[in-house]
């Protein structure tokens, strides 16, 4: 195992939701594993007016992120933890007063020993992620002379191609490029990682994975809740920026991309690149009306209770038109996948929480059994990401008997049927990977940018574009109406349950 050096946390926003909800659950998660270090600091800072007794107390004791997990451990336990947290207000817009927080950094380093190595965490909002970076520059906290210095961000990352690319250039000047640690939870989610395992440590699934066996490649990112209490947020974002320009993209980039030369870091994430790079980015109107689809929910009877439409959401303004619902047909050029479609979407307000990639095997050259209904009998190889996480083939049977009738076997493999049972969370591992300075699962500048490039017309066309609708659908379906327009001939989305081996269509009726 790679050493944890003696390091100190900082993190940027600490009052906000996604301290108490993530990090400071995920460190308890590597307290528990033993990856800490030997000298562990975690330096919060926001705002808000906080003593460190109040701050731990906040994000440990009265946490209910934590309240579970801290039960099963004794007092003296969970309090050598919460020792290790501290934190420092910093000025009213974060534009100001480092110096305090630098003092509080040195004299923190110098009594636990955490040896000038920094992690800085920006979990704020990302029109303050340069103004931070340029104060600690200031603050000599970018130098690494002595102890390395890193800095992880958040999501979104940037609003346009423009913008992330000014957001690169921008923290480049203070930080280099290997500094700079951009997360995406999907990266460090386990489902995701074996996506390489299973194209890359299998001969039987790569020498199939391309134009000549493969159909088309279907992508499904489902969530039950709404835009919650983030309306404000969402409704300048939407489903394109929020999941498709970021996690969706990921993925996609690891389905798609070649094989790397080996498991370093850069190797991994050069091919990435060049995979995004060669998705067709779709400019004229006529190829993004027949390719895209945007919709909305609406308000309707949804798992035993009366739901809200998006409009009716706090924050969201009532005559939005940004979507919740976002399905995207789209072309690879290059050699492996030319001509073969992807249909991916993301959605709100699903009947059900799934995450999905299945990859659909044309059907034999020659049909030797006179058997209707192939489409629905064709390969497939689904690739569970979340919950339920594993992976099924299915394949045709005989049905025994006379004749020769084919059905459809499933051949299924289980996660939870693994003995090594303590997986990590997404956010445990990023932050070890962090900590270890291992950038393999953090998308690099060229990555984000490629990204948005592919999403920026689509974006300015559900913007400006003439003949563009924004369709509605009851909370608790797949998406509006036309959802299956997209795609070519008899095929449409494959709506799956909560079960890996639950068959399409199945839904929970509560
Ligand atoms: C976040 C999005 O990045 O991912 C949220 O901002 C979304 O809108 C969340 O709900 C989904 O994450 P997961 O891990 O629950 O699929």
């Amino acid at each position: 195992m790679t050493i944890v050096e003696n390091q100190m946390l900082i993190i940027f926003g600490a009052s906000g939701d996604l301290t108490s909800r993530k990090l400071i659950p995920a460190l308890f998660d590597l307290y528990k594993g033993n990856y800490l270090p030997k000298n562990f600091v975690v330096l919060g800072t926001s705002r808000s007016v906080l003593s460190d007794q109040e701050f731990r107390d906040k994000v440990v004791a009265n946490s209910k992120y934590l309240k579970e997990k801290l039960n099963s451990h004794d007092e003296a336990y969970v309090k050598a933890f919460a020792n290790k947290i501290f934190y420092t207000e910093i000025g009213n817009d974060y534009s100001s007063e480092y110096n305090g927080l630098k003092e509080r950094i040195t004299m923190l380093d110098e009594e636990h020993g955490t040896e000038n190595n920094y992690m800085f965490y920006l979990s704020t909002p990302p029109n303050i992620y340069e103004t931070i970076a340029m104060n600690l520059a200031a603050q000599d906290l970018a130098d690494e002379s002595q102890g390395w210095k890193r800095l992880i961000v958040e999501k979104p990352f940037g609003y346009s191609y423009e913008t992330a690319k000014k957001l690169n250039t921008g923290l480049q000047k203070y930080y280099s490029e290997p500094q700079i640690y951009r997360i995406d939870h999907y990266l460090g989610k386990e489902t995701v990682q074996n996506l390489l395992i299973t194209r890359f440590a299998n001969s039987i699934f790569e020498p199939l994975w391309n134009r000549n066996y493969i159909h088309h490649v279907e992508i499904t990112n489902a969530e039950t809740v709404g835009v919650e209490k983030r309306g404000g947020y969402y409704d300048k974002s939407g489903a394109l920026r929020d999941m498709f320009q970021n996690h969706l993209l990921q993925i996609i980039s690891l389905v798609v991309m070649e094989p790397p030369i080996d498991d370093k870091a850069e190797e991994i994430r050069n091919e990435k690149v060049k995979a995004l790079k060669s998705l067709r980015i779709m400019r004229d109107e006529k190829t993004l009306f027949k390719n895209t689809i945007r919709g909305q929910y609406l308000a309707s009877d949804f798992m035993g209770e009366q739901v809200p439409g998006y409009r009716e959401e706090e924050g969201v303004d009532p005559e939005s038109t940004t979507e919740t619902y976002a399905a995207i047909k789209f072309y690879i050029d290059n050699w492996r996948w030319k001509d073969v479609p992807f249909y991916v979407r993301t959605a709100k307000r699903m009947p059900t929480k799934v995450t999905e990639v299945v990859i659909h095997f044309k059907s034999p050259h020659h049909h030797i059994f006179s058997e209707s209904g192939i489409i629905d009998k064709d390969n497939k190889l689904i690739i569970r990401i979340q919950p339920d996480e594993g992976i099924l083939i299915k394949f045709g049977v005989k049905v025994p008997g006379q004749g020769f009738k084919v059905e459809r076997a499933n051949l299924e493999f289980y996660y939870s049927g693994l003995s090594e049972k303590n997986v990590m969370n997404a956010y445990e591992r990023l932050l070890l990977d962090a900590m270890q300075g291992d950038p393999t699962l953090y998308a690099r500048a060229d990555e984000v940018e490629a990204a948005w490039e592919f999403v920026d017309p689509i974006l300015e066309y559900w913007k400006n574009g003439k003949d563009v609708k924004t369709y509605g659908y009851s909370s608790g379906l797949w998406g509006p109406q036309n959802a299956d327009e997209l795609f070519d001939g008899l095929y449409s989305w494959r709506n799956p349950g909560e079960h890996l081996a639950d068959d399409p269509g199945f839904c929970v009726i509560y």
